[in-house]
């Protein structure tokens, strides 16, 4: 039996790409397979730890429970293109500060959790980052430092937003 392939048009990390995928393509495995970011990671694929989690026309999402196909026409926004080793996001950083990781294997998800959060809510609560970190999965930190990291970032961003 053959598969139909389709022709999948997005943009990612703010560059269009074009490409044909199979219809049971995950976004997980087309970001990872397909366009060599590996920094999105594969933990259950099946919904449940966060570490796939991604920026779906600025919404986050579970990469391995999103089709490809259904991503077509969206913007999508992986780890990626948020920092880089010399100059990196504030979530990044702050999490770097607080020791808000250790094996590093749940970060990218955390950070595109947090990211999505602080879009929405400018300086949220400790209560509010914890419910949004509630899909996340980490076996090996802990969560204290993750959640004192992201309501730093918040505040200090609305501090900063403040003085302008
Ligand atoms: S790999 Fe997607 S939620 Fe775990
Ligand atoms: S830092 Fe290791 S799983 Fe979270």
């Amino acid at each position: 039996m053959t598969t139909m392939s389709s022709v999948v048009e997005m943009v990612v990390n703010a560059r269009p790409v074009r490409a044909e995928v199979q219809p049971r393509t995950t976004l997980l495995d087309f970001l990872r397979d397909e366009l060599g970011l590996t920094g999105t990671h594969a933990g259950c694929e099946q919904g449940a730890c966060g570490a796939c989690n991604v920026l779906l026309d600025g919404r986050v999402v579970r990469a391995c429970l999103v089709l490809t196909v259904a991503a077509s026409g969206s913007e999508v926004t992986t780890v990626e293109h948020l920092g880089t080793p010399d100059l990196l996001h504030p979530v990044q950083e702050a999490l770097w500060r607080h020791h808000g990781l250790q094996c590093g294997y749940c970060t990218p998800g955390i950070v595109m959790t947090a990211v999505d959060l602080l879009s929405r809510i400018s300086a949220p609560s400790d209560a509010q980052v914890r419910e949004a970190l509630s899909g996340n999965l980490c076996r090996c930190t802990g969560y204290a430092g993750m959640v004192a990291a992201i309501v730093e970032a918040g505040r200090t961003r609305d501090e900063q937003a403040g003085v302008e």
